[in-house]
């Protein structure tokens, strides 16, 4: 089996589908080859499943074993969360949890369609005694089947073997647990920030201990653009890429980043980017007891907007590192994933899910 050893990571976006090729060697894993498509046209799975197809067969990757995102809370078709089962322990076994956590979530009503369509997974967080009741933190994650059906189809229809289906930010976390990005008892914000959502983790002991998506990303800031300047939209697009989207202005004797009065609404007001973000550590610092929040890593076609790191560290006063993963996981020198290059937070997830069948050994 001469490819045994190698993995492709499909990252099927709203915006585009990134794909990256993982060889294992004996000193870990290299990039072979990578790629991108430009802009889908819509989210249907036809347009994934031609625009996979056309850029598998111009990037002749040597392995067909592919893993792939599955669209996390897509249309109330998935949800995951922090779940409190009383009387539980550590130890009980797997299925036993399973039904349990299941029986809860269907009782409390976190699963937002009809429980026999869903896979469920969840995993231990830890013991607890929260008002005097002991019991287990459990993580679970509900995905509705179709879901994964179809991401399973697209695959195909491009010839490749499906491995596993992932939800995005999880296969992140399994990159960042490989990079050992996690400090012991600190709490790490982790932010995915795309083109049609931006999807918050907050990570406890290398686990998902939060989970949200906020609808506001890089489509939104571009047809705020739109509207604003009155330009069309792909030089909107432009825009973004090459202007100065956020400035620093002085409030008093210091200085304060702000957003530009392009994107200001769409930024600060109460629905937009930046409060909803802050509204996610607020709650997460009321709801998990001696918080801490240290850090965010930062990743997403739209977390490349200039100063937009600045922004969010100011504001949210919380360090903000854009993920870099090239010094853990280098490039082949084929030169056949040089387009990774200046765009790691673009490719940051498909890495993360071409590592996995390495990460389930
Ligand atoms: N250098 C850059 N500067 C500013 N914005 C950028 C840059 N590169 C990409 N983007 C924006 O990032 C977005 C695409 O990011 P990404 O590829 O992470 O999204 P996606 O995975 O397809 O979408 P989603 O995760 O929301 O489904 C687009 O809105 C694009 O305009
Ligand atoms: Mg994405």
């Amino acid at each position: 089996m001469p490819f045994r050893r190698a993995s492709l990571g499909v990252d099927i976006g709203s915006n585009s589908i990134k794909v990256v090729e993982l060889a294992y060697r004996s000193q870990g894993p290299v990039i072979l080859n990578a790629g991108i498509t430009g802009p889908l046209a819509d989210n249907t799975a036809e347009t994934a499943s031609n625009a996979l197809r056309e850029l598998v067969s111009q990037k002749r990757f040597r392995t067909k074993r592919a893993v792939a995102t599955v669209r996390a809370t897509a249309e109330g078709s998935a949800t995951a969360r922090r779940i409190f089962i009383e009387h539980a322990t550590a130890d009980m076994k797997k299925s036993e949890l399973k039904e349990r956590v299941e029986w809860e979530a269907i009782t409390r009503d976190y699963i937002p369609f009809p429980a026999e369509e869903a896979i469920i997974d969840c995993y231990v967080l830890g013991e607890a005694t929260p008002e005097n009741v002991p019991g287990l933190w459990v993580f679970f994650v509900a995905v509705r089947k179709e879901l994964v059906k179809e991401r399973v189809d697209i695959l195909k229809s491009a010839d490749l073997i499906p491995v596993a289906i992932e939800i995005d930010l999880s296969a992140i976390l399994g990159l960042l647990n490989y990079m050992d990005m996690f400090s012991e008892d600190e709490d790490t914000v982790v932010i995915d920030l795309g083109a049609a959502k931006t999807a918050i983790g907050i990570i406890y002991r290398g686990q998902f201990n939060f989970y949200r998506e906020i609808a506001v990303a890089g489509n939104h800031i571009a047809s705020q653009i739109e509207r604003r300047l009155k330009i069309k939209r792909q030089d909107a697009e432009k825009y973004k890429y090459t202007e100065d989207l956020f400035e620093r202005v002085a409030d008093g004797t210091a200085e304060i980043w702000r957003a530009a009065s392009p994107i200001e609404p769409v930024i600060e007001e109460r629905q937009g980017l930046y409060p909803q973000i802050r509204e996610c550590f607020r709650f997460y610092e009321g709801d998990v007891d001696n918080a801490r929040l240290s850090k965010v890593l930062f990743l997403g076609g739209t977390s490349l907007l200039n100063n937009l790191d600045n922004f969010l560290a100011q504001r949210l006063a919380i360090p903000v590192e854009r993920v870099h993963f090239l010094d853990h996981i280098p490039l082949a020198d084929n030169g056949n994933a040089s387009e990774i290059e200046g765009k790691e937070s673009v490719f940051a997830t498909a890495v993360g899910l071409a590592l996995k069948p390495f990460r389930m050994k």
